[in-house]
């Protein structure tokens, strides 16, 4: 499974980056308020430091303005893909993108049949939504699987991004579907890391270790 680190926030994507583990980034308009920043400059600046995907949001409403504001991010940088959220005007400018080679992020997904439809437009990602789905009640990695389950039905290329991770556990259930990518916050990612067993380990062989220097 590839992994994406959901951030715009450079120190955390250069450290993660350093880990040797990083294959994609993606952004949001949240997440880059947060940091404060234009995202045309961020996701340029992204694009300098990792070599895959990164995903930049436009914010047009209109299919005609989607198309015009996706390419624009497009020219960028070539590992930009134009992230639109799920709607009517988002599968048209899919199409057109996608017919001109720009690949397509389709975001705020909460069903399998709008992966459907945004996959049969033509994007190239379709980002489901698992920890929000959680929030209001509902098992969101079964959202992830049961969208694994039609592409693999129908031979779809389309690649699913398992988003709004809150934890290691929705990576876990990600992976066991064999969901393409996840798209992990850098705290999850730390968390991933770690075992109690590991640290215990580790303890005990450098303990032994120093011992036997001094045998
Ligand atoms: C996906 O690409 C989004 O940026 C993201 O995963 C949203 O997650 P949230 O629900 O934690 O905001």
């Amino acid at each position: 499974m590839k992994i994406f680190i959901d951030t715009a926030n450079l120190d955390m994507i250069k450290e993660i980056n350093s880990w040797g583990i990083l294959d994609g980034v993606t952004t949001n308009p949240s997440l880059i308020a947060k940091e404060g920043v234009d995202v045309r400059t961020r996701v340029r600046e992204i694009a300098e430091i990792v070599d895959g995907p990164i995903s930049a949001e436009a914010m047009s409403t209109t299919a005609e303005e989607m198309v015009k504001e996706g390419r624009e991010l497009a020219s960028i940088h070539p590992n930009i893909n134009v992230k639109l959220p799920m709607c009517v005007e988002t599968l048209k400018a899919t199409k057109i993108l996608s017919s001109e080679g720009i690949k397509v992020n389709v975001t705020l997904i909460f069903s399998p049949l709008q992966a459907l439809l945004a996959a049969k437009a033509g994007a190239a990602f379709v980002s489901p939504f698992v920890g929000r789905l959680d929030d209001i009640g509902q098992y969101g990695s079964d959202l992830v699987e049961e969208i694994m389950a039609i592409f693999n039905n129908y031979g779809i290329g389309t690649e699913v991004i398992a988003a709004s991770i809150r934890g290691p556990n929705h990576v876990l259930d990600a992976t066991l579907c064999g969901c393409d990518i996840a798209t992990i916050p850098y705290d999850t990612l730390k968390k991933m890391i770690g075992h109690p067993k590991t640290d215990e380990g580790i303890a005990k062989f450098v303990a032994d270790y120093e011992k036997s220097k001094k045998n």
